[in-house]
C-alpha cells in the first residue's frame, strides 16, 4: 500500500473517499468540516441537525457525490471529545477508516488531518493507523478472486511548510507499522510451519537484511552453555530448540548509556507437555511465540530508526511437548544460573525458559532488561484482552515503559510485585519451584519467577498472554494477532 502526504487544498485532491473526523460537541460542524460543509451547499450541518452526525466515537456517515469537492465520497467518523482526542484515537480513526472504505470495495482514500492537529505526531499515527487496519491473516487461503485492497492513503492537510514533519512522521510511521505487521505474520504462523528453527531462520533472515548482528544457537550449544531450563523444555519435542541473539550497535554509543536486553518467549506450540492442556481451544497456543516475534519484530524497527543505545534481543524457542523424552512433574532441573528448579507443573513453560533467556541477556552484557512473553491464563483473568499486564523490579524504569505505553497508545497495567509473593515459589527439594504453592496472582507468580534470574538488574515483564491475539476483530485491527508492545518498546528505545 501506498503513503503519500498531499498539501494541495483538500477539496481538489482526487480520491474515491475523502476521509474526516468529526468531534463530539454541540456543534460538530467546525473549522475544515465547516469548510467542506460550505463547499457541499451546508450539507454536514443539515446532517448534523438531523442527528445523524454526532461525532460519538467511531461513528461512521458516508455520503457520496458530495457538491464542491472533485472526491467521490465523504466519510466522516466519529472522534468523541475534543478533550480526549490523542494520537491513539487518530490511529484508530485512520485505521477504522481503511477498514470501512476496504469492506465497501474502495480503492484509495485521502484523510484530512484537522486544524491543530498537523504534527509529525499525527502523521505517524495515520501510517499505523492504515497500515496496522490493512493486515489481513488470510495468508494460506487460496481463493483470492474478491479480495479487495485499499492500493493508497493521501494523507491530507499539510501545508507546505508543514511537510517536513509529516514526511518524517510518515517514514517513522511505515517503520513501526511494516515491523509490527512482521511480527503479526510470524505470529499468525501454524506450528507446523513455524517450528523452533524455522523461526530462527527468518530471525536471522531479517537480521541480514536490516544490517544487524546475529547469531542462532542450536541444540548443541544451549546444551554447551548449559540452558537446562530451556533444555528441559525442549526434551520433549522432536524439533529441536534454538536461542536467537539479535544485535543492534549504536554508531555512536554514549558512554555510560544503559544496554537494554529484550527477551521474548517464543514457544511455537504449547501442548502444556505431560501437565497437557485440555483439547478445547489448545489450537491457540501456536501463538505462544509472541512474545519472541515482537522482539525481533522491535529489532526490525530498531535497525532503520538508529536510536542511539545498545540493544540486545535473545529469543529463547522451543516446542512444550508430551513425547516420550518428556520432563516430568517433580523433575528437576538447573538452569544456566545455576539455580536448580522442581518443574512442578510442565505447562508453567514460558518461565524456564525466560529463566535462560534473561541470565544470558546479561551475560552479554545487558543492563536493563524486559521481556515479554503469553505467560499467564492468570493475566487474562485479572485484565482480559484490555490490558497489557506490567511487573517492574525498578519503580523508575518501570514508569519509563508505561510513559512509552501511553505515548504508543498501547493499554498496559501495573501489577504488584511484592516480596511476599516470593515465599510462594519457594522450593521443597530444590532452591524454586515453577508454579506456586499457594492459591492466586498467578500472573505475579510467573513474573517472580522470572525475577529469580535478574539479579539486581533493572527488569520489566509484560504478560501478553490476553493482549497478543484478537478474538474479535475490532473496526481497526483484523481478528488474530495483534502485535502488541512493539509500539510501546520502539518509544521506549527511542527515548533514550
Ligand atoms: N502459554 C500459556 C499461557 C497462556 C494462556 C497464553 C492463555 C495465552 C493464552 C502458559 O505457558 C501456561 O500454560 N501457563 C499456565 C501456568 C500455570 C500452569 C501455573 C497457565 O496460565 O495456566
Ligand atoms: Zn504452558
Ligand atoms: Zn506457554
Amino acid at each position: 500500500m501506498q503513503i503519500t502526504l498531499e498539501s494541495k487544498p483538500f477539496a481538489g485532491i482526487e480520491t474515491e473517499a475523502l476521509v474526516f473526523y468529526v468531534f463530539e460537541e454541540s456543534d460538530p460542524v467546525q473549522g475544515r468540516v465547516a469548510e467542506i460543509d460550505k463547499l457541499a451547499g451546508g450539507l454536514l450541518g443539515r446532517l448534523a441537525k438531523s442527528g445523524e452526525l454526532t461525532g460519538k466515537t467511531l461513528e461512521f456517515t458516508l455520503v457520496h457525490a458530495p457538491a464542491g469537492v472533485k472526491a467521490a465520497r465523504l466519510l466522516l467518523v466519529g472522534a468523541g471529545k475534543k478533550e480526549q482526542f490523542n494520537s491513539a484515537t487518530l490511529r484508530k480513526i485512520a485505521g477504522a477508516a481503511l477498514r470501512y472504505l476496504k469492506s465497501r470495495s474502495v480503492k484509495n482514500l485521502a484523510l484530512l488531518v484537522r486544524e491543530g492537529d498537523v504534527t509529525e505526531e499525527a502523521a505517524q499515527s495515520v501510517a499505523e493507523g492504515v497500515l496496522t487496519a490493512d493486515f489481513e491473516p488470510d495468508k494460506y487461503k487460496t481463493d483470492k478472486k474478491n479480495d479487495k485492497r485499499i492500493e493508497s492513503v493521501t494523507i491530507a492537510g499539510y501545508s507546505d511548510a508543514e511537510r517536513t514533519a509529516g514526511e518524517k512522521g510518515l517514514t517513522k510511521g511505515r517503520i513501526i507499522a511494516d515491523s509490527q505487521n512482521f511480527a503479526r505474520d510470524l505470529i499468525n504462523e501454524p506450528s507446523n510451519k513455524l517450528t523452533p528453527a524455522i523461526l530462527a531462520q527468518k530471525a536471522e533472515a531479517m537480521a541480514k537484511a536490516a544490517g544487524l548482528t546475529v547469531e542462532i544457537l542450536d541444540e548443541k550449544r544451549i546444551a554447551e552453555l548449559k540452558m537446562g531450563a530451556l533444555l528441559s523444555v525442549a526434551q520433549g519435542s522432536i524439533e529441536p530448540p534454538r536461542m536467537m541473539i539479535i544485535t543492534y550497535n549504536p554508531p555512536s554509543p554514549r558512554p555510560g548509556a544503559p544496554v537494554i536486553g529484550l527477551i521474548g518467549k517464543a514457544v511455537t506450540f504449547d501442548t502444556g507437555g505431560i501437565s497437557i492442556k485440555p483439547a478445547d481451544g489448545m489450537e491457540k497456543m501456536k501463538y505462544d511465540m509472541a512474545g519472541g516475534a515482537t522482539m525481533i519484530g522491535v529489532m526490525r524497527a530498531l535497525a532503520a530508526l538508529k536510536p542511539s543505545v545498545k540493544v540486545i534481543c535473545v529469543v529463547p524457542s522451543t516446542e512444550n511437548m508430551p513425547g516420550g523424552r518428556a520432563q516430568k512433574p517433580g523433575d528437576i532441573q538447573t538452569a544456566m544460573s545455576g539455580k536448580t528448579i522442581e518443574v512442578l507443573n510442565t505447562d508453567a513453560e514460558g518461565r524456564l525458559i525466560l529463566a535462560d533467556g534473561v541470565h544470558y541477556a546479561k551475560q552479554l552484557g545487558a543492563t536493563h532488561l524486559i521481556d515479554a512473553a503469553t505467560l499467564t491464563g492468570a493475566v487474562v483473568v485479572a485484565l482480559a484482552g484490555i490490558n497489557v499486564g506490567v511487573f517492574g523490579s525498578d519503580q523508575a524504569f518501570t514508569d519509563k515503559l508505561l510513559a512509552s505505553a501511553k505515548a504508543a497508545g498501547e493499554k498496559m497495567w501495573q501489577l504488584p510485585m511484592d516480596d511476599e509473593y516470593r515465599e510462594f515459589i519457594k522450593g521443597t527439594v530444590a532452591d524454586i519451584q515453577n508454579i506456586s504453592s499457594g492459591k492466586g496472582a498467578g500472573a505475579t507468580i510467573g513474573a517472580m519467577f522470572i525475577k529469580e534470574f535478574t539479579g539486581d538488574s533493572p527488569w520489566i515483564h509484560l504478560d501478553i498472554a490476553g493482549t497478543a491475539w484478537n478474538d474479535d476483530a475490532k473496526p481497526w485491527l483484523a481478528k488474530g494477532p495483534t502485535g502488541v508492545a512493539l509500539r510501546t518498546l520502539v518509544h521506549l528505545v527511542m527515548s533514550y
